[in-house]
């Protein structure tokens, strides 16, 4: 059942007792809800705890992470002030439920997954890993964060017509310069996940996050 902290609307589901230790933290894309992406980290990993956020932002009743002025076009004041929002929702969180801080791992899809990269940039030691589905650039920073050996899965397609595949390939050379272990996977589909690329990601994250201390 959803519950409130700091205005976010949100669900917290423990992880297995000795089990990995890490939480994910799942962020849907517009018009998605706390509920929508649970059973896809369960999925991913299923011993992993979940905190899962609803973004406070809405587009004529669809829930976002930040504002923005038109299709990829970001609101960048709206943008930096809702990452740092949620970056504090984080470490609340982390202080209400006790999980590891260290041991966060952002999954986002779509507007979650830009705000998951706006979170890389802005806020650099808040996440131990991020898995992006959709991503693209939220804003050109302008100095680059230290994201050193930090695995990034980036799952993108060619035919996305909201995402230009230049715009992800951006974002993937930011990430890189930043020292980012990123593993950038392209496909020939659209917007839409498909269940080939759940499976990428799947195994990726069992053969990346183990290897996390
Ligand atoms: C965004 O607004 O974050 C992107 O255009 C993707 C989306 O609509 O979710």
């Amino acid at each position: 059942m959803s519950a409130e902290l700091a205005g976010f609307v949100h669900n917290y589901l423990p992880g297995e007792r000795d089990g990995s230790g890490i939480t994910l933290l799942l962020l849907h894309g517009t018009g998605g809800n706390e509920d929508d992406l649970i059973p896809l980290g369960k999925q991913l990993l299923p011993d992993a705890a979940i905190l899962s956020p609803r973004g406070k932002v809405s587009e004529h009743g669809a829930p976002r992470f930040f504002r923005r002025l038109a299709e990829g076009v970001f609101d960048h004041e709206d943008l930096l002030f809702r990452t740092h929002e949620l970056a504090a929702f984080v470490g609340q969180a982390a202080d209400e439920y006790g999980f590891d801080r260290r041991k966060l791992v952002a999954v986002g899809y779509s507007n979650g997954a830009n705000i998951a990269a706006s979170l890389m940039l802005l806020h650099p030691d808040l996440l131990r890993a991020a898995v992006l589905f959709r991503a693209m650039v939220p804003f050109e920073p302008e100095e680059t964060p230290d994201l050193t050996g930090m695995p990034v899965f980036l799952a993108a397609g060619r035919r996305d017509t909201m995402i230009p595949p230049d715009n992800t390939e951006r974002l993937a050379g930011i990430l890189q310069e930043a020292g980012a272990d990123l593993d950038l996977r392209w496909k020939n589909v659209g917007h839409p996940l498909t269940y080939e690329e759940l499976e990428e990601a799947r195994g990726w994250i069992s053969e990346t996050l183990p290897k996390l201390s």
